[in-house]
């Protein structure tokens, strides 16, 4: 197949994620030489513009190394953008003659991704549907998030979606299903037999997954402001890690056996309730520079008193015979202290202690950002005459293991599986369902009652309310274990 023609179509090609993230994803693509050969680009956009401006807007986000110039001509070379309405079915005409320009010979595949605002999604799809199928090759559709706002709205997108495309042809993008360390989580899993016996209620107290990003949102608090925290992140990103580490072994890799044990798991999971989720909301900090000073409600585009929460921590529950009783807690905020995402597996004390009450507990903690590591949290012998305990770790930090390994972006990654037809990491719509379902109803609640979110300063470590609900959760924090970055030897 990588020997024929290639169209990817960029749908919302003057847009922000357009520039910010897709252009410079296919151009890393086009320079590593893994997309087929003959691969054309076509952007499309109400804007009129020539692809030279669309060229200009790109360049603060691409890089391009020493030796590259001659390669990044090529790839523009091998771009046309196309003006049209996003309703008119003659604009969708004529771009789908542009792309036949670029489709000679038997077989020509096309990829259209979406990078448009949810308002014309609709529109769009049923245009190419009409006016942009590939009669002689594969037709793939990307989309992006938003997939709706609650179960209703999404249940309708997909219906809308299912009535034009067959579910192989749909790819959902969540983007922490392209990071490493959400790929490595099925390897740890289930290519290690130490941690699979013990992957379970009887030895693991609780699981914790965290989003942290230090900063607010950017003047986009506007656009921020109907979706919120647990729409942003916690729905999509934090839930998709959770099925990872909680489903059950899957028959194959096959993609659709993996969904359906990530279906399944979630299918235990009963829809979150009020005494289960604590949401936040930042304040600026006077001490601060810049964009701290500023709180989420000072952003002008922000509704006036709105209670969007921009820190969320809940506990999910999985109601199955390997997880019962056991919290999963997700936890995510922006204008926080730091940026981090990881997930701590912490296991449960030692039964029968000898050690006078010191050990601590083991914890796995898979970090996914920045800088990929895993490291088992353990106890050991202090080296040397006394017979004390210290803390210390097995680690596996990427950067000191793997010096040379080139970690893809998540969205290279992605884009490319595309191509090759691999369904694996994107999201099918009986999953997003199931998503849905577990947090529609307690959306509908927090806006309902207008529940004021807690206030944290920007920042901060979030809430200080937050703490106490870990360790309601069975998550202990001692404080006395720090990991070190490991020094290059
Ligand atoms: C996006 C959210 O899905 O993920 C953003 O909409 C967030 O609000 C982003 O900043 C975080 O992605 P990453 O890859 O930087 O962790």
């Amino acid at each position: 197949d990588f020997d024929y023609p290639h169209t990817f179509i960029l749908l919302g090609a003057s847009g922000d994620l357009a520039k910010k993230k897709i252009y410079p994803t296919i151009w890393y693509l086009y320079r590593d030489n893994v997309l087929p050969k003959n691969t054309k680009f076509v952007g499309y956009a109400r804007t009129s513009q020539t692809v030279s401006e669309v060229r200009d807007k790109c360049k603060k986000y691409i890089k391009v190394r020493p030796g590259e110039e001659d390669k990044y001509e090529e790839f523009w070379a091998a771009n046309d953008y196309l003006a049209g309405a996003y309703d008119k079915r003659i604009d969708f005409e004529k771009l789908n003659q542009l792309i036949c320009k670029n489709e000679k010979g038997i077989v020509a595949n096309r990829i259209f991704y979406l990078a448009v605002p949810p308002t014309v999604f609709e529109d769009v799809t049923v245009n190419i549907k009409n006016s942009c199928i590939a009669i002689k090759g594969y037709t793939r559709v990307i989309i992006e998030k938003p997939f709706g706002r609650d179960d209703v709205s999404s249940d309708k997108l997909s219906n809308h979606l299912a009535n034009l495309f067959k579910e192989e042809q749909i790819y959902r993008i969540d983007h922490y299903l392209g990071k490493e360390m959400v790929q490595n989580l099925m390897t740890i899993r289930f290519a290690n037999q130490i941690f699979c016996p013990s992957w379970n209620r009887s030895n693991i107290a609780s699981v914790l997954i965290s989003f942290k990003e230090p900063f607010g949102t950017e003047g986009r608090g506007g656009y921020f402001d109907d979706f919120g925290m647990i729409r942003d992140v916690m729905q999509n990103h934090l839930l998709q890690i959770l099925s990872l580490i909680a489903m059950e072994k899957p028959v194959s890799l096959h993609p659709n056996d993996i969904r359906d044990e990530k279906v399944k798991v979630l299918r235990h999971i009963p829809a979150i309730e009020m005494k289960d989720i604590l949401v936040g909301q930042y304040v600026g900090n006077p001490n601060g520079n810049g964009e701290e000073k500023l709180g989420y409600l000072d952003d002008p585009t922000v509704p006036k008193g709105s209670v969007t929460p921009t820190y969320a921590l809940a506990a999910l529950w999985i109601n199955n015979a390997r997880w019962e009783g056991v919290p999963f807690i997700l936890r995510c905020g922006k204008a926080l202290n730091e940026r981090k995402a990881e997930v701590r597996i912490q296991y449960k004390d030692v039964p029968g202690d000898i050690f006078g009450g010191n050990t601590k507990r083991n914890e796995l903690v898979i970090r996914v950002q920045p800088g990929e590591a895993l490291y088992l949290k353990m106890m050991s012998k202090s080296p040397g005459m006394k017979f004390d305990l210290v803390e210390t770790e097995l680690d596996l930090t990427y950067s000191m293991r793997y010096r040379e390994a080139d970690v893809p972006d998540a969205y290279e990654r992605l884009i490319l599986d595309v191509f090759t037809g691999t369904q694996m990491h994107f999201v099918r719509s009986d999953e997003l369902k199931e998503a849905w379902r577990i947090f529609t109803p307690i959306l509908q609640q927090l806006e309902e009652n207008h529940v004021q979110p807690h206030p944290y300063v920007f920042g901060s470590r979030g809430p200080a309310a937050a703490d106490g609900k870990l360790a309601e959760y069975n998550f202990k924090y001692s404080g006395s274990y720090k990991w070190q970055k490991p020094s290059i030897c």
